[in-house]
């Protein structure tokens, strides 16, 4: 049994913050402030990030390190005999869950750098962009093509475990993103009308906030942040005795939240002068984005890099969904770390086909009213890793208890940390409280 495949050379933070930054932060984000009211949902988002962001995510590198397992295995061995494994079996569903939509997204960006390479949006209204991008949904098979393709690449990485090498190049090539996304979101607030966009993402209508958009900050923050399915107590378990938890999932949680932020400072602005509809979902990025780089100099270089980075980003999160998996099968089931990446990306693929092709207009894809594609979505974020972050914290904050989180957060008594009292108490009580409440008012 091997813990190296995969990440015990890489920089925690960078993995970490690999996973945590994706099509999450750049196309799901957007979708769901502009479902949502807009400045509204963004003021709940940031509350729910500043509260339950760092603790939940300390909870889930405190059980993997503490463990050093994946998460079925970390739960069976600081809990033996008990029914918690079950969160870390949920874990694992959900990374397939996650996987099966993600990737058809992921896919889209493979199939734009193409179009961007070939020059495609040149000139071209928006209707005309928007009406291809329908167009390429209902091609249904390429969409599966791209997505299978991309699954692959996830697998070929997390296989050979390159993972290494891969986070080196993602080192360089976040910060670019961040770079490209301040040039973009300064031509986007230069366009005509860009400040009603602006207006929308800042200013919080409050009478908008409800049950169904407080669940949906809270499903986006730990969707976005990657937490509540054992992504990062898997990569907690290859973080050293000796890094600090603490500021790592502080780092992290900033990193991610200003790169969403930036999206929207990007996306608004340019929706709103090309006359987008905020509630255009999909179409929001994959139609105004292109629109964007057609009225800047250099828009062809920039657009190609743009879908370049995208795909980067997006790969440095499925990476962690497919780990999950794998990490799983090869402890648990004692496959070979081969036949765990086959069987893991299989089983994405086979679930995946099915969120690709609902799309397609009239597939008759649908589970209750909602396209497989939405219902994977909305299970997922909506549903079980609220529930899971929800243990993940009363396992912290009442199982494991004070002295082992204590020594977990200052390395055995090396680091000093005058607030971990609070955060254990946030931990212990707060958070708990906080997502049981959420969860239940956003439903019922
Ligand atoms: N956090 C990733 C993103 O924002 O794109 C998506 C994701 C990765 C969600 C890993 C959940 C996860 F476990």
């Amino acid at each position: 049994m091997s813990r190296d495949g995969f990440g015990s050379k890489l920089g925690i933070i960078a993995a970490a913050a690999g996973s945590a930054v994706g099509l999450g932060n750049i196309y799901r984000f957007p979708c769901e402030v502009g479902n949502n009211g807009g400045g509204a949902f963004l003021a709940v988002y940031l509350l729910i990030v500043l509260c339950l962001g760092v603790p939940v995510m300390l909870s889930e590198f405190i059980i993997g390190r503490r463990a050093q397992k994946n998460p079925v295995g970390a739960f069976k061995l600081l809990k033996p005999r008990s029914g918690w494994p079950v969160i870390g079996y949920m874990g694992v569903i959900c990374a397939f869950i996650i996987m099966a939509f993600y990737s058809t997204v992921a896919g889209w960006t493979l199939e734009y750098i193409v179009k961007a390479v070939g020059n495609d949006f040149q000139g071209k209204e928006l209707a005309v962009i928007e009406q291809e991008f329908s167009d390429f949904h209902n091609q249904g098979w390429r969409n599966v093509l791209w997505q299978f393709v991309f699954i692959f690449l996830t697998g070929f990485v997390v296989f050979k475990g390159v993972a290494d090498g891969i986070e080196k190049y993602a080192k360089i090539l976040m910060p670019l993103l961040v770079i490209i996304l301040l040039v973009l979101g300064v031509r986007a607030v230069t366009l005509p009308g860009a400040r009603e966009g602006l207006s929308f993402l800042f200013h919080p209508d409050f009478s908008k906030i409800n049950g169904s958009v407080v669940i949906s900050a809270l499903g986006q923050a730990f969707f976005s942040l990657s937490m509540g399915m054992g992504v990062l107590i898997t990569y907690g378990s290859y973080i050293k005795k000796d890094d600090n938890l603490t500021s790592t999932a502080i780092s992290v949680t900033l990193a991610d939240t200003l790169i969403a932020v930036l999206a929207g400072v990007v996306i608004f602005p340019a929706a709103f002068s090309f006359g987008v509809q905020p509630t255009a979902g999909m179409g929001l990025v994959f139609s105004t984005l292109p629109m964007i780089f057609n009225q800047m100099a250099g828009g062809y270089f920039f657009c190609i890099i743009f879908f370049v980075l995208l795909a980067v980003a997006a790969l440095t999160s499925t990476i962690s969904l497919l780990e999950v998996i794998v990490a799983f099968f090869v402890e648990e089931w004692h496959l070979s770390r081969r036949w765990a990446t086959v069987l893991a990306s299989l089983g994405c693929m086979a679930l995946g086909v099915f969120a690709s092709l609902s799309l397609k207009s009239g597939s008759g894809l649908t589970i209750g009213g909602m396209s497989f594609f939405d219902r994977l979505d909305m299970v997922s974020a909506k549903i079980l890793l609220p529930i899971g972050a929800l243990f993940i914290v009363i396992f912290v904050g009442w199982i494991m208890g004070k002295k082992t989180f204590n020594e977990e957060i200052t390395n055995e008594g090396k680091l000093k940390l005058s607030v971990k009292g609070a955060i254990y108490f946030i931990i212990k009580y707060l958070a708990p409280i906080a997502i049981a409440i959420i969860f239940i008012k956003g439903f019922f």
